[in-house]
């Protein structure tokens, strides 16, 4: 049987930090799914379209696909047939959140498993956010982001 899993996210935008988790756990898992959320408590720059065409470009691995989805997470996975969740980890803050999602989601989704993966040291203080603060500011974005991504960010925020 493969083992498929499922790596969910806002990726507004996707950041050299989720292409590390991508890169890492698609040598692991026979299928990886990319889940873009439609989070309606986010209010993103670009839309779920978008995302996905951005992600589209700089992910370009066999095993990997990309999708959204909205509403809860274990619904999606149930839907799917995915029992197991990718989350990066890139510091303790991140600790409680993603344990409480992890415990939650597990409660709700039959057991769904979500394993983590320590994010790259170099890409330990990354988000989305903060890529987009710097862009909106001029700032260099080159070691944050493919070029794709960079140039869409720029366009957006001109
Ligand atoms: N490297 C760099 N940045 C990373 C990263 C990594 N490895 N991992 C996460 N980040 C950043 C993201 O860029 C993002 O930054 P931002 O807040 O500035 O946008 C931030 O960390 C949050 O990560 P993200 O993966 O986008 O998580 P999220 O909190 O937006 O969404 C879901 C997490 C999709 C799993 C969650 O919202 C969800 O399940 N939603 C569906 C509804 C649901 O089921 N809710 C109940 C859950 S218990």
């Amino acid at each position: 049987m493969k083992k498929k899993a499922l790596y969910p996210g806002s990726f507004d935008p996707i950041t050299y930090g989720h292409l590390d988790i991508i890169k890492r756990s698609s040598e692991i898992f026979d299928e990886l799914t990319i889940a873009i959320v439609d989070n309606p408590d986010k209010n993103p720059l670009f839309s779920i379209e978008e995302r996905k065409k951005l992600i589209k470009k700089v992910v370009q691995v066999d095993n990997v696909t990309i999708d959204t989805f909205s509403g809860l997470l274990v619904q999606y996975a149930a839907d799917n047939s995915f029992q197991t969740i990718i989350r990066g980890l890139r510091a303790v803050s991140d600790f409680d959140y993603e344990f409480q999602m992890s415990l939650t989601n597990r409660r709700l989704g039959n057991n769904i498993d979500t394993i983590f993966f320590m994010t790259d040291e170099k890409y330990s203080y990354l988000s989305s956010s903060i890529v987009k603060q710097v862009c909106r500011y001029g700032g260099d974005i080159s070691s944050f982001v493919p070029d794709e991504v960079s140039s869409a960010l720029k366009g957006r925020l001109k």
